[in-house]
């Protein structure tokens, strides 16, 4: 595992929750969600970030989180383009369908102000999305990772989540400004490009 140094964790601030943390980015003209599921985040960025689009990337093959139990995996598509049959017509919401990495290679650098990866969460996924991502965004623009957190103690699933972020950090001079916390550990980072 790589260590961050300091230049990494100097402007990091703790946030309550991914909301609070991403109510602090302020507006955000093109946001991109990797890993939608039912598109509650989606629908979130749309109410609260002003955003001209929404680019919704997701396999749409996946049954929703045990309990809400929304759509089966037959349904996911179907239950996206009902749900936000007005913010496509508007253009508001683009749903892609597809591995994340390819969708996202397909897009012209910086067009994004922010990215949310949710996808994949094993270390060659993680860091396929981060590689993806990371020239797509604008200068200033912002990668936020969901589930930092090395192993998922609810489902008994190792993450590489921690260690595909740190090494994209390293490598390529990137910062955390916020570290947002969840009730389970399920935390979210917000990272930027070092100047
Ligand atoms: C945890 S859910 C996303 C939750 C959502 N971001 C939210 O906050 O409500 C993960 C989603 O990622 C999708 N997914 C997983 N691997 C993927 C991949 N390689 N390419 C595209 N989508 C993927 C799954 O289909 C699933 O809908």
């Amino acid at each position: 595992m790589q260590v961050l140094a300091t230049k990494h964790l100097i402007n990091c601030q703790f946030a309550v929750d991914r909301y609070q943390a991403l109510k602090k980015l302020g507006a955000q003209e093109k946001i991109a969600e990797i890993g939608v599921l039912g598109g509650d985040l989606s629908e979130w960025f749309m109410k609260n970030l002003a955003p001209k689009e929404v680019h919704m990337i997701d396999l749409y093959n996946c049954a929703d989180f045990p309990g809400r139990d929304r759509f089966t995996k037959r349904q996911h598509e179907g239950f996206i383009h009902n749900r936000f049959e007005n913010e496509i017509k508007e253009s508001k919401a683009i749903i892609k369908k597809g591995i994340s990495w390819e969708v996202m290679a397909h897009y012209p650098n910086n067009y994004f102000d922010l990215i949310y990866i949710d996808a994949g969460h094993d270390y060659n996924s993680v860091k396929k999305d981060l590689e993806a991502s990371a020239n797509k965004i604008k200068d200033g623009g912002y990668i936020v990772m969901n589930d930092y957190i090395m192993y998922d103690h609810l489902s008994n699933t190792k993450y590489g989540v921690v260690q595909a972020t740190n090494e994209f950090c390293i490598k390529n001079d990137w910062e955390f400004i916020y570290y947002a916390f969840h009730p389970n550990l399920f935390c979210d980072v917000v990272l930027r490009k070092i100047n």
